[in-house]
Formats: C-alpha cells, structure tokens, sequence
C-alpha cells in the first residue's frame, strides 16, 4: 500500500509515507505530511516522531543545518499536522532503533510548515494506553489514530475484499436491499422509523435481509452475497452491537452440504489471504445434541478437551439425596474435571457456585482429590464405592478438581459449559492470541439444532433459529404431534466458542411454511399480514434454496485477535447502544414530532 498519490498542498507533493522509509532512501529528499506524535529537545537538537498512516519516522532539527525550520520545530506540538521537507541520512549504528521499521535512518528537515495546529489531545495517541473506554469513544477520532486501530480498519477492508473477491469468483451478485421495510423475525426487538407521509404507520429496520435474500432467489438470481448491516434492540454485550454487519448468502438448487463446503472455502481463503494462515478442512460437524452433552454448549470451544461426564445412572441409586432427587424429578447428573485445581481453597470452591447460580443451578458439588483421599463437602454422603465410580468416570487423579451439576438436563448443561469456560480460563487455556489471531483456530459446525423450542413467556413454540428453516425430511411428519422432536436442517459455524455464523435450509414449499406457522401459533390472517408476500411468491416457482449468515465483526474481531467488538468497528456503540461521538441517540425537536404525529407518553 503506498500513500504516495499526488497530494499537492501548498505546492509540495508528497513523496513517500513516514513509515515508508528504509536505508536505500538515504541521501534522497523526501517530502512528508503527518502529525508529531512527540517532541524531544535535546543537546541543541529537536527530534521529533512524525507519524501517518504508514508509521513513524524521527526528524532532527540541527539549527546548523536549517536554522529556519529548527525555530519552527521549537513550536511543534502533540498532534500537530504539518509538512516537512528534509533528507533521508542512516542513522549512526548506536543510534539505530531495531524496534521501529524506520529505524535504521532520520530525516532532516530543511523546511517545515505547520499546517494546523492542535489542542493537547485529552488521549495520548499511542499503541497500548490506559484510558477509560468511554473518553476512547467520545474522541474516537483520536483513538482511531492509533496502530492497533488503523490495523483492525486495514484487516477489516482486507477481509470485506477477499470475501467479495471470493464471492465474485464463484459467481455470486451482491444485491443490495433495503434498510427501511417491515419487520424481519430474527429473535431480537426491532428499531422502528416512523413514517412521515403516512403517520401511525413505521418501517423496521432489518435484523437481517432474510426475507429479501430468499424473494431474490425467487426471482433467479441464483447465487446471492452482500455484506450488509443489519440492526438489532438487544441487550448488548461484548460480541453484540445493536447495528453490525454481515457477510449474507444464498444459494439456489443448494442443500446444507453445499453451504457449508462453500463457507469452508471462503474461510479458507480469507485466512490465506489475509493473515497468509492455513485453516484445515472440513471442519468438524457435530449434531446439537451432542455438543450439549459433550461441552454443555451449542458453540463449544474446542481448542481444550474438559468434556463433560454422565454421572445420572449412578444417581437413583445414591446414597446422596440431591443425586436421587434429581434422579427421580427425569434431571441428569453430570460433571467435568478440573485438572490439577484440587488445591483450591473452600472459599475459591464455593465461587463456582456464582458461575452456574445464573442459569438455575443451586450450586456445584466439588470434590477435590488429594494423595490422601478425597475432600468435599457431601464426603460424608457418599460412599467409598461411589467417590470412586464418580473419579472413575472423569478419569481424575491426585491434585484434580471434579465439579458435579445436578437437575434439569438445560440447566446442568448450561452450568457445565459456563464451568467448563471457567476452568479452562483458570488453566489458560482460552487466551486469544494477540497478534494476528493465528492460535489455535478450532473451527466447528453445530448441526442439527431443534426447529423449535417451547417459551414459557410466550406460552407457545418459537423458532430457534428462524421460521423459515426446514425441518429434516425424516422429522417433518411430527411437526404438529410432537414439535420438541423435531430437528432443523441449520447449521451453525462456531471458532473458538465463539458463533461466527448460522444458516439453514430453507422451507420453498407453501403448505410446509403454513404448517410451520400454524405451529408457530401465527394464525392464518397473521400469517398472511406478515409474511403475505413471502408465501404467495413461494407459489410462483420457488427453487430450493439455501444461505448463511456470517457476522463480519466478529470474524474480523477473531482474526484481528480483540477482545470486543468495538475494536474493529470505526464507530461503535456502548453496551447501552449509545454513540458517545454524536451523542445519539438524541431528543428530536416538538417540530419534528408533531410532523410524524408521535406524541411521547409523558406529554411531550
Ligand atoms: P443469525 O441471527 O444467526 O442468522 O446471525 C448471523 C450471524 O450474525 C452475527 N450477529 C451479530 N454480530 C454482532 N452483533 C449482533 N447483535 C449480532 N447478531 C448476530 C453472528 C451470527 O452468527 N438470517 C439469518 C442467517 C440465515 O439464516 O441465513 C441470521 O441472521 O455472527
């Protein structure tokens, strides 16, 4: 990448960028633009880090060789923007800085023009600061100076190049749709924009172009991509923005092994590309249930084992109550192993306790194995026989840990893969690596998911992943009779425990849609409101199709390795979906409303 377009300003041109220059430029004049990143006066010298895009380079002002521009570098500031014209000289070999790519040269000016000046920044502008994160994104634009950064942007455009290149290759068409439409059911709340010429009635924004990606398949296109915003009312959390983007697909005449092979080589390609890592295909498919029973978790991470462990057949039969209990009450009794964490204090024991509290769980039973026996705190409920079976089945010896959930099988599966996080946090075996997020990349489907599952708060079935998803062949005839059974042809793409992605194939029949709806508890009318336009195009020669979605930010977050988010959108929002930048979201003028008749509950 070079910055060296013809930039005329004030009649220089710029000749190369800061962090451009190596030794076989000494000798040459060189014209740069940029900001001080800092000023040292020293022993009858100004040096000065002048910084762009590229990187840093260090002038030195001599007054014996330009007294001119060695007065107006005494001027020069933090973040001050300026032009200097200067030669490239090697640096003496004791003066050279092996950390910096300019290292082994200086430029010294004979000319040096400040093209603006700048107030002290309220953030220093450099690579690893401590800085409260809401003052980083209330002067955004001076956090987006930094390196680490402008690298996350650079990875960022790279990788929505390679996807599309991809894409292109293979013969897809990105399609734009629209922003402003109706509602597109994804699980989460919708933003609403009120329409103006016609009050009382709103477009949603898109959760997802799920509806216009499937209609567009209706009409031919075949092979669709977009990468394309998508916004989303939820609660927020580091791996979720209220607006972010995805890398959208949709194939024609495709089942589920086609979107995933075609994923498989984008991500493939995009790694090679990008970050010049090779990814290993196929990734590993495993069914839903058996992630669940195995890491207690739809997306597991598998760069560690700590696989749960069965212990509901010895439970009717204990001598331990809350085993029995849970044995009589169709629970489960399951555990994992910790290894070598059997030191750990009562106190640290009893913490595990606020791990699994969140999802329903009582508490965790531990049992830490010593070279003289085993202590925990229900020893004396259990006998010899049974400590022994439990270490037996998680394979623990001295110095383990073994951490035992009993109750509903949702709720110990849930406490167990939050467990198993939480273990494996403590080994190290999670750190993300830093540099360019070529660690450990264990990439997996998650297959197979339910179709449906039933909400207790809506007192009804609600899809899992969304209401267009086929269900199997082999489990379609118990959609009405027994929805719980049957399973989805989705898909979901998990890398490190983290869900990058998720598809399916689609319903392209009326009828089957219709049934789905009616289990859904849309009724016809509903149905036809919502959905109308869908169902009627499915009459009108509607091939099989099938898609996925897969979230950019955080693909580019895991490559990037960043821990949130935030560090690879230019313009993030907090976790409570404020922009700090802008202020929004911000009151409206009376004006504005009475123009869309929206009148605010409390008066306004
Ligand atoms: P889904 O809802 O699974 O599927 O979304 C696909 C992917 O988008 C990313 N994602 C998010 N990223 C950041 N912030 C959010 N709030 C957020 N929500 C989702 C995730 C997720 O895996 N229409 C379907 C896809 C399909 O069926 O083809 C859909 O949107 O990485």
């Amino acid at each position: 990448m070079t910055l060296r377009a013809p930039l005329g300003l004030a009649g220089l041109r710029r000749t190369h960028g800061c962090g451009e220059l190596r030794p076989e430029h000494a000798g040459g004049r060189v014209t740069l633009f940029g900001w001080v990143q800092r000023r040292r006066d020293h022993g009858g010298l100004i040096f000065v880090d002048l910084r762009d895009r590229t990187g840093l380079v260090q002038l030195v002002f001599n007054p014996a060789t330009g007294e001119a521009a060695f007065a107006e570098a005494g001027k020069l500031r933090s973040e001050y923007v300026v032009a200097v014209v200067g030669q490239v000289r090697p640096r003496a070999r004791d003066r050279v800085n092996p950390n910096l790519a300019t290292g082994e040269v200086e430029v010294f000016p004979d000319e040096v023009r400040i093209l603006n000046p700048a107030r002290t920044p309220p953030l220093p502008v450099e690579d690893r600061i401590d800085v409260d994160e809401a003052v980083r994104l209330r002067y955004r634009y001076l956090d987006l100076r930094r390196a680490p950064l402008q690298s996350n942007l650079l990875l960022r455009h790279r990788v929505a190049k390679a996807v599309r290149d991809f894409f292109d290759r293979q013969g897809f068409v990105e399609v734009e749709t629209p922003f402003l439409t109706r509602s597109t059911p994804e699980g989460a709340r919708d933003y609403l924009v009120p329409s103006r010429v016609h009050p009382g009635r709103f477009y949603a924004l898109p959760q997802s172009p799920q509806l216009f990606k499937q209609i567009l398949m209706v009409a031919g296109l075949e092979r669709y991509f977009q990468i394309v915003r998508c916004f989303r009312d939820e609660d927020l959390r580091a791996d979720r923005q209220p607006e972010f983007t995805q890398i959208d697909v949709e194939l024609s005449f495709a089942d589920a092994g086609d979107v995933l092979d075609l994923t498989e080589a984008m991500i493939v390609e995009v790694y090679r590309r990008v970050l010049g890592v090779s990814v290993e295909r196929p990734f590993p498919r495993l069914a839903y249930r058996e992630a669940m029973a195995r890491f207690g978790t739809d997306k597991p991470d598998l760069r560690f084992g700590l696989e749960l462990f069965d212990l509901t057949p010895l439970a009717a039969a204990s001598g331990f109550r809350v085993f029995r209990r849970s044995a009589e009450e169709g629970g489960v009794v399951k555990g994992i192993r910790a290894p070598g964490l059997g030191g750990l204090s009562r106190k640290e024991m009893e913490a595990f306790d606020g791990v699994v509290r969140p999802f329903g769980a009582p508490g965790v039973l531990w049992l830490a194995v010593g070279t003289d026996g085993v202590r925990s705190p229900a020893r004396q409920h259990l006998s010899d026989g049974e400590v022994q079976e439990i270490l037996t089945r998680a394979g623990a010896t001295a110095g383990d840990l073994v951490l035992i959930v009993a109750g509903a099988a949702d709720v110990v599966h849930a406490s167990l893969g939050a467990l198993r996080l939480e273990v494996a946090r403590r080994l190290g075996l999670t750190e993300r690596t830093a540099t360019n997020g070529s660690g450990a990349l264990r990439f997996c489907w998650v297959v197979e998911f339910p179709l449906l599952e039933y909400s207790a708060e809506e007192g009804r079935w609600v899809a899992v992943h969304h209401p267009f998803t086929a269900p199997l062949d082999e489990d379609e005839a118990f959609l009405e009779s027994d929805p719980a059974r049957v399973r989805a042809k989705a898909y979901d793409l998990v890398l490190n425990g983290v869900e990058l992605g998720g598809g399916s194939v689609r319903i392209h029949r009326r009828d089957l849609q219709e049934r789905v709806f009616k289990v859904l508890g849309l009724e016809e009318t509903e149905a036809a409101a919502k959905f109308g336009f869908l169902l009627e195009a499915f009459e009108y020669g509607t091939p099989p199709h099938a898609g996925i979605a897969l979230g950019l930010d955080r693909l580019v977050m895991m490559m990037a390795g960043a821990a949130s988010l935030r560090d690879v959108i230019a313009f993030p929002k907090t976790a409570s979906a404020t922009d700090l930048l802008t202020g929004a979201p911000a009151e409206v003028s009376p004006a504005q409303l009475r123009e869309l008749r929206l009148k605010l509950s409390d008066g306004r």
